[in-house]
């Protein structure tokens, strides 16, 4: 039985490739692609998202228009990140296929209600989308089969502020209605995707392929590649998005653990950090380090007090990046292959 999916994006290269790995994936079956302004604006991304379906010849699946702007906060994007159309160096042929009339919200919410428990909901993005779904039909927090999001900076430096992660710092009045909805929640932060990349070797692998598919990618991650070389210093770029992906394909790649996660929404100096705190006994935390990972002594100090909010997320403390990218490049592979250049 395939797996029903739903991915809110802001495409962006790495949604762009978030998308591709979907369609790449038999097991999934990708019901819509909902997008949201973030990398960049709402309508860029839009585009971007019909020309990426088109590229693969997949146009019947819905790409439909959300909310243009962070709930409270102003627009906040990523041009030096993604570059001015928010597929770095690619240059793609506008989708021919008819504009989705269905909002995004909407989608979200029908999907989710049509098929209870059986819906996927991969949010890579700012979660504008997934708030005012919830808002708007709060049931759904009750029928969604798991929502894994991309997003957060827990226990390293965010790549936005020095504290933030962009899809949280981009509405963290959203991400904070989200993390308290109750929703069965795998947060995939920055700690881990930031170390999932994609290298030249890997390019030039798909490369071997004459394909418009492999041109795509080549072009777009070369400006990333680029990015990352000047920002960070590496050689080469993170692929956080098709991360959350592949936990609705091979959830065994990731190790979770139960934890509390909140958000700064208020403070102007750290808002979007998100925080890490363990629900157990007020005097004794955890001992054994198979807690996310972190000896007891590394624990953050936290709420000390008796009363403290349940656990939210499974936060993802390890990932087999190396399964994982092998796999990725494989199926960018075979998918290559299904459109080789006339
Ligand atoms: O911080 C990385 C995340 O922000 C990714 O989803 C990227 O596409 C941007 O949306
Ligand atoms: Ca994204």
């Amino acid at each position: 039985m395939t797996i029903r999916v739903l991915l809110d994006t802001d495409p962006g290269i790495d949604d762009a490739l978030a998308i591709l790995l979907a369609i790449a994936s038999p097991e999934l079956d990708l019901r819509a692609v909902t997008v949201t302004g973030g990398n960049c604006p709402l309508a860029a991304g839009v585009a971007n998202a019909r020309s990426v379906l088109a590229l693969v010849q997949q146009q019947r699946i819905p790409v439909c228009a959300g909310v243009a702007l962070p709930l409270i906060r102003p627009a906040f994007t990523a041009a030096e990140t993604h570059g001015a159309s928010g597929l770095g160096y690619a240059i793609l042929p506008q989708s021919a296929a008819p504009f989705a009339s269905e909002h995004g919200v909407d989608c979200i919410i029908r999907e989710l209600l049509d098929a209870p428990g059986q819906v996927s909901l991969v949010p890579v993005a700012p979660l504008t989308n997934i708030a005012l779904a919830i808002r708007k039909e709060p049931s759904i927090v009750d029928v969604v089969k798991e929502v894994i999001i991309m997003g957060g900076a827990v226990r390293v430096d965010g790549n936005t502020t020095s504290l933030a992660e962009f899809n949280f710092f981009v509405d963290p009045h959203a991400a904070h209605i989200v993390l308290t909805s109750g929703m069965p929640m795998t947060l995939v932060p920055w700690d881990i995707t930031r170390d999932v990349m994609l290298y030249q070797h890997h390019i030039d692998r798909l490369l071997a392929i004459d394909s418009p598919v492999t041109e795509f990618i080549a072009a777009a991650t070369r400006f990333y590649l680029d990015f990352h070389q000047a920002s960070f210093g590496v050689a080469g770029c993170s692929i956080n998005d098709p991360v959350a992906l592949a936990l609705t394909l091979w959830p065994e790649l990731a190790t979770t653990q139960s934890v509390r996660i909140d958000i700064e929404y208020s403070s102007e100096l750290t808002i979007g950090k998100t925080v890490l705190s363990y629900v157990g006994d007020a005097t004794h935390p955890p001992r054994d380090t198979d807690m996310t990972g972190y000896a007891a002594a590394e624990w953050p100090a936290t709420w000390r007090s008796k009363q403290r909010p349940a656990h939210n997320v499974k936060l993802v403390t390890h990932f087999d990046t190396e399964t994982f990218i092998e796999r990725f490049v494989s199926r960018m592979e075979a998918l290559a292959r299904l459109f080789p250049r006339d």
